[in-house]
């Protein structure tokens, strides 16, 4: 699913739903808690996690790419990674990925965390469940956008011996990232354009990081409302 916007043409019952949000939020997500975050609340308006700040929580997130001025941090992954977070919850909202993990916990029968991070763990985890999986990309505001698509193909690429592939958009993430995988960061950095809305905002340092694959090996799981390392 490419965009959140078709989900409702898509079943979820039954299905594990991996959703992803490169750049940045569920990169933020992998990224802290493989650094040692004990959980993150997602959280779909800012109003909700400001009651989160009020009971003492740690807040994180973005609208537009840039820091909730009430908010602890941003939405960069080198501020989720920061020693002051470990051990500790944050509850986190932002433009399109908590919206798509909303989406997604309504009717999935599990909701895990993916980013290029820890594509890899995410593919030995669906191999060994053997349930049929859904990938949902959060996209820019209804739009697709590469840096999703990428992850979706990448996933897909893992478990092409496993499964048959019948539907477009599954074929064109899986040949997106087999002509772009030698070479993520750059075509993510020169095309994405989310990845041009950030570098205006002064965070490129993110984009080669959130294109890197395979930077850890941890799986983040909705539970209840908080998602923690498996
Ligand atoms: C989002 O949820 O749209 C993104 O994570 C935005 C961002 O890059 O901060």
């Amino acid at each position: 699913c490419l965009t959140p916007e078709i989900l409702h043409l898509h079943q979820l019952e039954g299905k594990i739903a991996v959703v992803t949000d490169v750049l940045r939020a569920t990169s933020c997500m992998v990224a802290g808690l493989n650094a040692g975050v004990k959980s993150v609340i997602p959280v779909k308006k800012v109003e909700e996690a400001l009651t989160y700040a009020a009971k003492g929580y740690v807040t994180a997130g973005e609208r537009g790419g840039v820091k909730v001025e009430e908010f602890t941090i941003g939405n960069s992954p080198y501020e989720h990674m920061e020693e002051a977070y470990h051990g500790k919850s944050i509850c986190m909202t932002t433009t399109n990925g908590t919206v798509a993990i909303d989406a997604a916990r309504k009717s999935a029968d599990q909701v895990v965390i993916g980013a290029l991070l820890n594509v890899s763990s995410i593919g030995r985890y669906i191999k060994e469940q053997q349930k049929d999986v859904i990938i949902i990309c959060a996209g820019w505001k209804g739009n697709p956008s590469l840096e999703d698509t990428l992850f979706a193909g990448a996933l897909v690429d893992q478990l092409k011996e496993e499964v048959e592939i019948t539907d477009d958009a599954t074929y064109m993430a899986l040949s997106q990232y087999q002509s772009a995988k030698n070479n993520l960061s750059e075509v993510i950095q020169n095309h994405a354009s989310h990845a041009k809305r950030l570098s205006g905002l002064k965070a490129q340092n993110d984009l080669a990081f959130c294109a890197t694959e395979d930077y850890c090996d941890v799986l983040p799981i909705l539970n209840g409302d908080e998602i923690t390392i498996k």
